[in-house]
């Protein structure tokens, strides 16, 4: 099925997320926790990695990937430096052990060499992107991952039953309602992007679906 087409462009995403950063969490904790911790327990995480989380936002899974990893090196990136300054005051608050950092980016040109990471985990943000970018941003992940490195990406999913479609209906009245999200269905793209051992799971949180891909460069 073909998602939406993409309405936001990046400067309005980057707009979106500068106006959403502080009641964020909210949405995400009513829609969202679910499918991100899933997608933590699925990424696996071993202590002494090379993680690498794009688009962190408030950095919700991040400060997880930080407290599994103490001994490892775990590198965030996003877009919008309202979400990251939320993202940068969660990890200074908690104070763990543990080498990360934080900066401002975008995932259609990473700034890492190639076969930098083992691990590589984006949330919610192919459901924003414009499906003519998947292959970029997809190709980037590749390039940045080392072989038998692990993809984990959750996005809003295109929902099977008719009230998981209702936020596609949103969408349609007002991408901005939605911040920018619609559903997206990744399992094909990461497969044709040269990924293997593709996997996806659905969950439904308050009707909201979400994907988790897990898959190897
Ligand atoms: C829906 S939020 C998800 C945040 C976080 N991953 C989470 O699950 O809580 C989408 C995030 O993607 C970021 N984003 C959108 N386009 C991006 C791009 N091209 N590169 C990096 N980050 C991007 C936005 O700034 C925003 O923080």
């Amino acid at each position: 099925m073909t998602p939406l087409e993409a309405r936001l462009d990046k400067d309005a995403v980057r707009d979106v997320y500068e106006g959403l950063a502080p009641i964020y969490d909210f949405w995400a904790d009513i829609t969202e926790v679910r499918a991100r911790s899933r997608a933590l327990e699925l990424a696996a995480v071993r202590d002494g990695e090379a993680i690498l989380e794009v688009a962190v936002g408030t950095g919700l899974a991040f400060i997880e990937l930080v407290r599994q990893n103490p001994t490892g090196t775990t590198t965030g990136l996003d877009l919008t430096p309202a979400m990251l300054a939320r993202a940068e005051s969660r990890m200074s608050a908690a104070k763990l052990p543990g080498n990360y950092a934080l900066s401002v980016g975008d995932a259609t040109a990473l700034p890492f060499a190639d076969a930098s990471f083992d691990l590589l985990l984006n949330n919610y943000m192919f459901d924003l992107l414009a499906e003519r970018d998947f292959a970029t941003v997809l190709a980037e992940f590749r390039r940045v991952l080392r072989p038998g490195g692990r993809l984990v990406l959750v996005n809003m999913a295109q929902g099977e039953a008719w009230q998981h479609r209702l936020y596609d209906g949103l969408y349609q009245l007002s991408p901005r309602l939605m911040g920018g999200c619609r559903g997206v269905a990744m399992a094909e793209h990461v497969r044709a992007a040269g990924f293997s051992e593709v996997s996806r799971e659905l969950t439904v949180q308050v009707g909201f679906p979400s994907e988790v891909i897990v898959a190897t460069r």
